[in-house]
């Protein structure tokens, strides 16, 4: 991956082209460019951030939709409103990131809990996108669910660099998918990837009569 980007950096250093390399490639930060090394990671992280997550979210979806036939024939028969607000829940429910990790820079108490400055502490996105107190009835998939107020893409200054490109991608395959809907069923259960960190499937049996 990393000989991969800096082959794509040297191309756009010579032919520069409106996207995100490019951009890359001339951004300066406190009035310098990127290392080789910062440039590599950056690299892997948007290759890494931009497909694990939106793949497993539309895998991990389709289950939810196979399972669910009256919310799949409520996306086939919706409109664009409706593919908007299923791509949201689909976030929701699958979650793809399960977590990430700060640390603690002050002394905090929360719901009893006292968290010490230094403390480091793993987000559960996936609890949170099931909390009672914000979500009616969270483990109902719905695809008209609104308000969404999700953690899927995060909080605060991390907060998903690539939400709005998931968001429409997943949108388009719920769209592009509403012919099909009706004739995909699920012939066996997911088996999930073995990871504390994605939520993914590994393989799931579908027939398409
Ligand atoms: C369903 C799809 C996605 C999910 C669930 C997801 C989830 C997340 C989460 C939870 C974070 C926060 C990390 C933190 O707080 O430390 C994050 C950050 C980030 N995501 Fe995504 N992401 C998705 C799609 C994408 C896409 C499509 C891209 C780019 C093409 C992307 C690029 C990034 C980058 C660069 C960051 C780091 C932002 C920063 O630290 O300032 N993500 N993502």
């Amino acid at each position: 991956m990393f000989e991969y980007g800096r082959k794509l950096a040297a191309q756009r250093r010579a032919e520069p082209r409106d996207d995100i390399v490019t951009d890359l490639v001339f951004a300066e930060v406190d009035g310098e460019p990127l290392t080789p090394r910062e440039f590599d990671l950056y690299f892997l992280l948007l290759a890494a951030a931009g497909n694990e997550t939106t793949r497993h979210s539309l895998s991990g979806g389709m289950y939810e939709l196979l399972r669910h036939p009256d919310q799949a024939e409520r996306v086939v028969a919706g409109d664009e409103d409706m593919a908007v607000t299923a791509a949201d829940e689909v976030l929701r429910m699958v979650t793809a990131v399960h977590h990430f990790r700060r640390t603690a820079t002050e002394d905090v108490e929360m719901r009893g809990e006292v968290i010490r400055a230094g403390d480091k502490v793993a987000m559960w996105y996936t609890s949170a996108n099931r909390d009672e107190d914000v979500f009616e009835e969270p483990n109902r998939f719905d695809v008209g669910r609104k308000p969404n107020r999700h953690l899927t893409f995060g909080i605060g200054p991390h907060f998903c660099l690539g939400a709005y490109l998931a968001r429409l991608e997943i949108k388009i395959a719920l769209e592009e998918l509403r012919p099909h809907l009706g004739r995909l069923e699920l012939v066996s259960d997911p088996e999930r990837l073995r990871s504390n960190f994605f939520n993914g499937i590994k393989h799931m049996g579908v027939r398409y009569r």
